[in-house]
Protein backbone atom coordinates (compact mmCIF):
# COMPACT_ATOMS: atom_id res chain seq x y z
CA UNK A 1 0.00 0.00 0.00
CA UNK A 2 1.62 3.26 -1.12
CA UNK A 3 0.71 6.17 1.18
CA UNK A 4 2.95 9.20 -0.04
CA UNK A 5 1.42 12.38 0.13
CA UNK A 6 0.19 14.19 -3.03
CA UNK A 7 -1.81 16.69 -1.70
CA UNK A 8 -2.02 18.96 1.32
CA UNK A 9 -5.73 18.04 1.49
CA UNK A 10 -4.84 14.52 2.45
CA UNK A 11 -3.59 15.88 5.76
CA UNK A 12 -6.42 15.57 7.69
CA UNK A 13 -7.46 12.02 6.51
CA UNK A 14 -3.30 10.87 7.21
CA UNK A 15 -3.84 12.72 10.95
CA UNK A 16 -6.47 10.54 11.54
CA UNK A 17 -5.84 7.27 9.75
CA UNK A 18 -1.49 7.38 9.74
CA UNK A 19 0.79 6.67 8.70
CA UNK A 20 2.71 9.52 10.43
CA UNK A 21 4.49 11.98 7.97
CA UNK A 22 8.17 12.00 6.88
CA UNK A 23 8.76 15.21 6.01
CA UNK A 24 12.56 16.42 4.70
CA UNK A 25 14.25 19.78 3.58
CA UNK A 26 15.46 20.33 0.48
CA UNK A 27 17.44 23.58 -0.53
CA UNK A 28 18.37 22.59 -4.86
CA UNK A 29 17.01 20.60 -7.61
CA UNK A 30 19.09 17.21 -7.17
CA UNK A 31 17.96 16.92 -3.49
CA UNK A 32 14.21 17.47 -4.37
CA UNK A 33 13.93 15.04 -6.72
CA UNK A 34 15.74 12.40 -4.84
CA UNK A 35 13.58 13.27 -1.57
CA UNK A 36 10.31 13.36 -4.11
CA UNK A 37 11.69 9.53 -5.56
CA UNK A 38 12.30 8.82 -2.64
CA UNK A 39 8.43 9.16 -1.03
CA UNK A 40 8.78 11.81 1.33
CA UNK A 41 5.05 13.50 2.11
CA UNK A 42 6.14 17.02 2.56
CA UNK A 43 9.19 18.98 1.48
CA UNK A 44 10.57 22.06 3.35
CA UNK A 45 12.62 25.18 1.44
CA UNK A 46 13.49 25.93 5.43
CA UNK A 47 15.84 28.67 5.89
CA UNK A 48 18.28 26.24 7.51
CA UNK A 49 19.72 26.85 4.30
CA UNK A 50 21.73 29.98 5.70
CA UNK A 51 23.32 27.24 8.00
CA UNK A 52 23.67 24.73 6.16
CA UNK A 53 23.60 25.77 2.72
CA UNK A 54 25.36 29.49 2.62
CA UNK A 55 27.19 28.70 5.89
CA UNK A 56 25.92 31.53 8.06
CA UNK A 57 25.50 31.47 11.75
CA UNK A 58 21.92 31.40 12.14
CA UNK A 59 18.57 31.69 10.13
CA UNK A 60 18.53 35.32 10.93
CA UNK A 61 20.50 36.77 7.47
CA UNK A 62 18.57 34.06 5.38
CA UNK A 63 16.47 36.45 2.90
CA UNK A 64 13.52 36.66 0.96
CA UNK A 65 15.60 36.57 -2.74
CA UNK A 66 17.71 33.61 -1.01
CA UNK A 67 14.17 31.52 -0.51
CA UNK A 68 12.85 32.15 -3.92
CA UNK A 69 15.83 31.17 -5.44
CA UNK A 70 16.22 27.67 -3.42
CA UNK A 71 12.46 27.59 -3.90
CA UNK A 72 12.63 27.95 -7.71
CA UNK A 73 15.19 24.97 -7.66
CA UNK A 74 13.36 22.66 -5.25
CA UNK A 75 9.92 23.19 -7.62
CA UNK A 76 12.03 21.94 -10.85
CA UNK A 77 12.75 18.67 -9.07
CA UNK A 78 9.24 17.88 -7.78
CA UNK A 79 6.66 15.96 -9.45
CA UNK A 80 4.85 14.56 -6.47
CA UNK A 81 5.25 15.83 -3.10
CA UNK A 82 3.63 18.92 -1.43
CA UNK A 83 6.54 21.77 -0.85
CA UNK A 84 6.65 24.37 1.67
CA UNK A 85 8.80 27.41 1.86
CA UNK A 86 9.67 29.06 4.70
CA UNK A 87 8.85 33.56 5.05
CA UNK A 88 12.43 34.31 6.24
CA UNK A 89 13.67 36.60 9.17
CA UNK A 90 11.46 40.35 9.22
CA UNK A 91 10.07 39.07 6.40
CA UNK A 92 6.45 38.77 7.44
CA UNK A 93 6.52 42.01 10.12
CA UNK A 94 2.73 43.48 9.34
CA UNK A 95 -0.38 41.05 7.66
CA UNK A 96 0.17 42.93 4.60
CA UNK A 97 4.17 41.86 4.27
CA UNK A 98 3.59 38.97 5.35
CA UNK A 99 0.77 38.45 2.26
CA UNK A 100 2.48 39.66 -0.27
CA UNK A 101 6.00 37.61 0.61
CA UNK A 102 3.95 34.41 0.56
CA UNK A 103 2.40 35.13 -2.43
CA UNK A 104 5.52 35.81 -4.08
CA UNK A 105 6.89 32.11 -2.44
CA UNK A 106 3.52 30.83 -4.29
CA UNK A 107 4.55 32.08 -7.15
CA UNK A 108 8.37 30.31 -7.50
CA UNK A 109 6.88 27.08 -7.07
CA UNK A 110 5.58 26.60 -3.18
CA UNK A 111 2.39 24.56 -2.63
CA UNK A 112 2.32 26.15 1.27
CA UNK A 113 4.23 29.05 3.03
CA UNK A 114 5.28 28.94 6.90
CA UNK A 115 6.45 31.10 9.77
CA UNK A 116 7.57 31.38 12.85
CA UNK A 117 5.52 32.25 15.92
CA UNK A 118 2.05 31.78 17.51
CA UNK A 119 -0.55 34.26 19.12
CA UNK A 120 1.65 37.34 18.36
CA UNK A 121 1.25 36.73 14.08
CA UNK A 122 -2.15 36.07 14.04
CA UNK A 123 -2.79 38.48 11.81
CA UNK A 124 -0.41 38.03 9.44
CA UNK A 125 -1.56 34.26 9.26
CA UNK A 126 -4.88 35.07 8.76
CA UNK A 127 -3.77 37.30 5.54
CA UNK A 128 -2.51 34.55 4.12
CA UNK A 129 -5.00 32.04 4.82
CA UNK A 130 -7.50 34.42 3.64
CA UNK A 131 -6.18 34.87 0.34
CA UNK A 132 -6.41 30.94 -0.36
CA UNK A 133 -2.40 30.41 0.64
CA UNK A 134 -2.21 27.09 2.58
CA UNK A 135 -0.15 27.68 6.43
CA UNK A 136 1.75 25.87 7.98
CA UNK A 137 2.76 27.22 11.58
CA UNK A 138 6.08 26.44 13.87
CA UNK A 139 6.18 26.83 17.51
CA UNK A 140 8.26 25.71 20.41
CA UNK A 141 11.69 26.75 19.65
CA UNK A 142 11.98 28.91 16.93
CA UNK A 143 15.87 29.63 15.43
CA UNK A 144 14.59 32.92 13.84
CA UNK A 145 14.47 34.25 17.60
CA UNK A 146 17.97 32.75 18.38
CA UNK A 147 19.51 36.30 19.30
CA UNK A 148 17.05 37.82 21.33
CA UNK A 149 16.87 33.97 23.67
CA UNK A 150 20.35 33.82 23.41
CA UNK A 151 20.61 30.45 22.31
CA UNK A 152 18.58 26.81 21.31
CA UNK A 153 16.74 26.54 24.03
CA UNK A 154 13.85 23.26 24.68
CA UNK A 155 10.52 24.51 25.30
CA UNK A 156 7.58 23.09 27.40
CA UNK A 157 9.32 22.75 30.35
CA UNK A 158 7.43 25.48 32.72
CA UNK A 159 3.60 26.01 33.37
CA UNK A 160 3.92 29.12 31.85
CA UNK A 161 5.10 27.75 28.57
CA UNK A 162 3.14 24.79 28.16
CA UNK A 163 0.16 27.41 28.43
CA UNK A 164 1.24 29.92 25.90
CA UNK A 165 2.57 26.84 23.80
CA UNK A 166 -0.71 25.53 23.86
CA UNK A 167 -2.60 28.56 23.02
CA UNK A 168 -0.26 29.20 20.21
CA UNK A 169 -0.96 25.77 18.66
CA UNK A 170 -4.64 26.94 19.46
CA UNK A 171 -4.32 29.69 17.82
CA UNK A 172 -2.77 28.68 14.65
CA UNK A 173 -5.32 25.94 14.61
CA UNK A 174 -8.14 28.04 15.01
CA UNK A 175 -7.03 30.47 12.03
CA UNK A 176 -6.87 27.45 10.04
CA UNK A 177 -3.01 26.28 9.84
CA UNK A 178 -2.95 23.00 7.18
CA UNK A 179 0.24 21.63 9.88
CA UNK A 180 1.83 23.00 12.73
CA UNK A 181 5.69 22.72 13.37
CA UNK A 182 6.45 21.24 16.44
CA UNK A 183 10.73 21.95 17.53
CA UNK A 184 12.63 21.16 20.75
CA UNK A 185 9.36 20.81 22.71
CA UNK A 186 9.22 18.03 25.99
CA UNK A 187 7.44 15.01 24.45
CA UNK A 188 4.47 15.48 26.84
CA UNK A 189 3.59 19.00 25.09
CA UNK A 190 3.72 17.92 21.53
CA UNK A 191 1.59 14.78 22.30
CA UNK A 192 -1.15 17.13 24.16
CA UNK A 193 -1.26 19.68 21.49
CA UNK A 194 -1.36 17.09 18.80
CA UNK A 195 -4.58 15.26 20.58
CA UNK A 196 -5.93 18.99 20.82
CA UNK A 197 -5.44 20.26 17.48
CA UNK A 198 -6.86 19.60 13.45
CA UNK A 199 -3.85 20.78 12.09
CA UNK A 200 -1.11 17.86 11.22
CA UNK A 201 1.75 18.49 14.32
CA UNK A 202 5.44 17.79 12.65
CA UNK A 203 7.86 17.72 14.97
CA UNK A 204 11.37 18.20 15.29
CA UNK A 205 12.93 17.20 18.85
CA UNK A 206 9.78 17.13 19.76
CA UNK A 207 9.07 13.22 20.62
CA UNK A 208 7.55 10.41 18.83
CA UNK A 209 3.67 11.21 19.53
CA UNK A 210 3.19 13.89 17.16
CA UNK A 211 1.38 13.13 13.31
CA UNK A 212 5.12 13.12 11.67
CA UNK A 213 8.42 14.08 11.87
CA UNK A 214 10.85 16.71 10.06
CA UNK A 215 14.69 16.21 9.71
CA UNK A 216 17.04 18.84 8.43
CA UNK A 217 18.19 16.73 5.06
CA UNK A 218 22.18 17.22 5.55
CA UNK A 219 21.70 15.86 9.45
CA UNK A 220 19.97 12.52 8.14
CA UNK A 221 22.67 11.90 5.25
CA UNK A 222 25.70 13.55 7.46
CA UNK A 223 26.43 16.35 4.23
CA UNK A 224 26.98 18.85 7.02
CA UNK A 225 29.18 17.23 9.71
CA UNK A 226 30.17 20.03 11.80
CA UNK A 227 27.18 20.80 13.44
CA UNK A 228 24.54 17.89 14.26
CA UNK A 229 21.66 17.90 17.10
CA UNK A 230 21.63 15.09 19.36
CA UNK A 231 17.86 14.28 17.94
CA UNK A 232 19.04 13.62 14.25
CA UNK A 233 20.26 10.37 13.98
CA UNK A 234 22.60 10.29 10.77
CA UNK A 235 22.13 7.77 8.42
CA UNK A 236 24.44 8.62 5.68
CA UNK A 237 28.13 9.60 6.19
CA UNK A 238 28.16 11.86 2.63
CA UNK A 239 30.80 14.20 4.15
CA UNK A 240 33.11 11.57 4.81
CA UNK A 241 32.31 10.09 1.46
CA UNK A 242 33.15 13.37 -0.42
CA UNK A 243 36.22 13.25 1.34
CA UNK A 244 37.29 10.09 0.12
CA UNK A 245 36.43 10.84 -3.15
CA UNK A 246 37.69 14.29 -3.39
CA UNK A 247 41.13 12.92 -2.37
CA UNK A 248 41.52 10.27 -4.27
CA UNK A 249 40.64 12.51 -6.99
CA UNK A 250 43.62 14.72 -6.31
CA UNK A 251 45.95 11.91 -5.35
CA UNK A 252 45.15 10.78 -9.43
CA UNK A 253 45.60 13.95 -10.96
CA UNK A 254 48.56 14.61 -8.80
CA UNK A 255 50.05 10.76 -10.06
CA UNK A 256 49.07 11.86 -13.74
CA UNK A 257 51.85 13.31 -15.35
CA UNK A 258 54.27 11.24 -13.31
CA UNK A 259 53.23 8.30 -15.38
O1 LIG B 1 14.20 25.78 8.41
C1 LIG B 1 13.98 24.60 8.69
O2 LIG B 1 14.65 23.67 8.22
C2 LIG B 1 12.91 24.30 9.61
C3 LIG B 1 12.88 22.94 10.22
C4 LIG B 1 13.89 22.87 11.30
C5 LIG B 1 11.53 22.57 10.69
O3 LIG B 1 12.11 25.13 9.90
Amino acid sequence: MIHMLTSLSELSHRKQHGPPLAVLTAYDYPTARLLDEAGVDLILVGDSLGMVVLGLADTTGVTMEMMLHHTTAVRRGVKRAPIIADLPFHSYETPEQALENARRLMDAGADAVKLEGGITFIPQVKAIIESGIPFVGHIGMLPQSVREEGGYKKKGKTPEQIDCLIADALALDEAGAVAIVLESIVPEVSSRITRLTKASTIGIGAGKNTDGQVLVTPDLIGSFPWFRPPFAKARANVAGETLRAVQEYVEECRMAKAE
